[in-house]
């Protein structure tokens, strides 16, 4: 071999592993500037030759050419579905028949169970040909579906070669992983809001959103949605001896795949109805969308012996959870004004109880869904809750419409400043454009205050809402301009919570440059886009002087992002803020830290997971403050988790942390942590 493709083999090698650290781990061992280094050696070698470029190469994870068709795909082993249980009792019938058929000599107390959680997404069968992953074809009618390698791969967390990490196992001649791709409902969340903001289309679930991305002709668009994948078993294998369900998960989690870690194996029957339970009351904690679970028989022999009836295996079943669904009454349909000036239609609804919430409001996304649904004032309709979704509005049941009702119209005037509404072009989105409306400046203010722009303590929606209301507020900038007098003249505001309020403020001058641009919310600069957006243009001069095509040449910047940010700076209206702002001595451009080269990186390697409320930071100053001493914050505990940093009123990760055996440590001991090493927390 060439000396180029020992290093290509290397470097492959290198960045798929780190993938896995991160994507797979959550627990990276490189920092993401050396994983650019590595990619970019890649890059530039592949380049040279392309001849050299391998499928399992990490570069072809962003998406190939455009299809026309998906080709069809026979499984060798058909996708069963499962049969259902609603309750303890169907269980207990299902255990009852699965004992009839046992074979002699073997009872229901002779067996072991494996619990998994029903992950709602799509099901997905992967073939690795001598550790290659050389196909991934959905499940179709069970018997044939569509090969989607092309999208799959573009799936970070599921390997492109086996074994993923530094083990020697050989990787099986062949194998068929199967398993669940979904979408985490944070990311869902997320994508959803960020539509909405655009005036785009959103998925009503977490199912939809796995199946309409997996299913994308061009898998360009895949690769930039945040999908993931855990692997629940095994189609076949050559090459491997695996007898039972719960040695299956080991020797996938042994490959590299992710597997849940919330799985059960068990041979106690009412140990799994527990365990069931327990889930079902915590499904709204969990980071992804589960419907139910299923409930394995763990031996391979017995799976075997039992067999399949219809399109189902006797040795499995899902236990489905509730519907979170209820109905209600809307006793009427009213539009939000949000920062942008759209206007999002919203049904008040009769309060109802869903799955532990009481739910009085919930979204109509927009104005043609709800003419689509035909919703109105005072129908009675399903309204349902998925994870941590806003509540939505499913159906009417029509057969107990009022006879008088009619059907909703988009508002033509804004229901708070009464001006026009406006729509444009295709857009499903209805907007305010009057720039003076109260709704929009209070939402201006929200965003500007909050946690990922200008972070100003203390400064919550109700004052917003006040200042705005006794006419203190007329733009953003006024609140840097905010007298004490006029503070403590309001209902409800002491000496002490003015001078605090006026603290919060004057530190929030400093503040980031990225975090100011953030906060003047310009249509589709969110903070991502800020803080690519400002290595490029370090100042507020420099960026209002930029013009489309300079923007444009930001990577991760397209025409609509450019187009709107010269349209905000070619407002006078906004130059005079951005003066405002220029006065009041507010942060306009990036500072570079002076000693930013020499904070010692003495929390580098370590992980930590931040919860409760902590008495001096908020929660993104202290994850800024171990991002600067090179640790990492994570969002959940798992046994990665090195350190749990804990406030008042912890959430359920407290008591993770501590069934894990994870050191929790308070806002001080981290400090200590950082300053004097390890000796500090011992
Ligand atoms: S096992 C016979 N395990 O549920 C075994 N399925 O009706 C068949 N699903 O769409 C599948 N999580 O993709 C199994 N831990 C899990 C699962 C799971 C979700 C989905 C599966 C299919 C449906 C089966």
């Amino acid at each position: 071999m060439a000396d180029v493709e020992i290093r290509l083999a290397e470097l492959r090698d290198q960045i798929n592993y780190h993938l896995y650290r991160y994507h797979t781990l959550d627990d990276p061992i490189i920092s993401d500037t050396e994983y650019d280094q590595l990619m970019n050696e890649l890059r530039e070698l592949e380049a040279a030759q392309p001849e050299l470029v391998t499928p399992d190469s990490p570069t072809q994870r962003v998406g190939a050419e455009p299809l026309s068709e998906f080709e069809k795909v026979t499984h060798p082993i058909p996708l069963t579905s499962l049969g259902n249980a609603f309750d303890d009792n169907d269980m207990r019938n299902w255990l009852a028949r699965v004992g009839r058929i046992l074979p002699e000599g073997v009872t229901t107390a002779d067996l072991e169970f494996v619990v998994e959680p029903k992950i709602d997404g799509l099901a997905i069968a992967l073939t690795y040909e001598n550790g290659l992953l050389v196909r991934g074809a959905t499940r179709g009618n069970g018997s044939v579906g569509e090969n989607v390698t092309a999208n799959v791969r573009t799936i970070k967390n599921i390997p492109l070669r086996i074994p993923a990490k530094s083990n020697d196992l050989t990787p099986p001649e062949r194998i068929e992983v199967r398993g669940e791709v979904y979408i985490p409902i944070a990311e869902f969340n997320k994508f959803n809001k960020a539509q909405t903001d655009k005036g785009e289309r959103i998925y009503a679930n977490p199912r939809n959103f796995a199946a309409g991305s997996l299913r994308q002709l061009d898998s360009k668009i895949t690769a930039q949605r945040p999908l993931a994948f855990f692997g629940y078993g095994i189609g076949y294998v050559e090459g491997a001896e695996v007898q039972t369900q719960h040695q299956a998960l080991d020797y996938l989690k042994a490959l590299g795949f992710p597997i849940n870690p919330d799985i059960l194996h068990t041979a106690d029957f009412n140990a799994v109805l527990d365990f069931i339970h327990t889930w079902m009351t915590r499904r709204n904690q969990l980071p992804y969308d589960a419907d139910g679970a299923v409930i394995k028989i763990n031996s391979f022999a017995l799976q075997e012996q039992l067999g399949v009836v219809g399109n189902a295996p006797r040795w499995a079943i899902a236990y489905k959870f509730p519907a979170q669904e209820a109905t209600t009454k809307v006793l009427a349909i009213k539009g939000n004004v949000g920062r942008t000036g759209q206007i999002t239609p919203y049904a008040e609804l009769e309060p109802v109880n869903i799955g532990g919430v009481t739910v009085s409001q919930a979204t109509l996304h927009n104005y043609d869904d709800l003419a689509k649904k035909d919703i109105r004032e005072g129908d009675t309709v399903v309204v349902k809750r998925a994870g941590d979704v806003i509540p939505q509005v499913v159906k009417p049941i029509l057969d107990l419409r009022p006879a008088n009702s009619q059907p909703v119209q988009p508002p033509e005037r804004c229901p708070v400043c009464n001006e026009p509404t406006s729509r444009q072009g295709e857009d499903v989105a209805l907007f305010c454009i009057n720039a003076a409306c109260p709704a929009q400046l209070i939402r201006q203010i929200e965003y500007f205050v909050s946690r990922s722009a200008m972070d100003i303590e203390g400064f919550g929606i109700k004052i917003g809402e006040q200042l705005a209301v006794e006419g203190l507020l007329t733009d953003i900038a006024d609140i840097y301009f905010l007298q004490r007098e006029s503070l403590l003249a309001l209902e409800g505001f002491a000496a002490k919570k003015v001078d605090n309020l006026l603290t919060s403020i004057e530190q929030s001058k400093q503040r980031p440059f990225h975090r100011f641009l953030t906060g003047l919310g310009i249509r589709y600069v969110g903070s991502t886009v800020a803080e690519l957006i400002t290595t490029t243009f370090p100042s507020i001069d420099s960026l209002s002087q930029a013009s489309e095509a300079d923007l444009e040449a930001i990577e991760g910047v397209g025409p609509r992002i450019a187009a709107s940010i010269v349209a905000w700076f070619s407002r006078p209206a906004n130059q005079a803020l951005i003066e405002k702002f220029r006065q009041a001595g507010v942060t306009l451009q990036v500072i570079q830290p002076a000693e930013a080269d020499s904070t010692p990186q003495s929390l580098a390697g370590l992980t930590f997971v931040i919860t409760g409320t902590l008495p001096t930071w908020s929660r993104t100053e202290a994850k800024e403050f171990i991002e600067q001493y090179g640790g990492k914050v994570t969002g959940s505990v798992s046994k990665n988790t090195n350190y749990v940093v804990m406030g008042d009123n912890p959430g359920s990760k407290a008591d993770k942390a501590q069934s894990l055996n994870i050191p929790i440590l308070d806002e001080e001991t981290l400090k200590k942590l950082a300053s004097e090493g390890k000796t500090a927390v011992t």
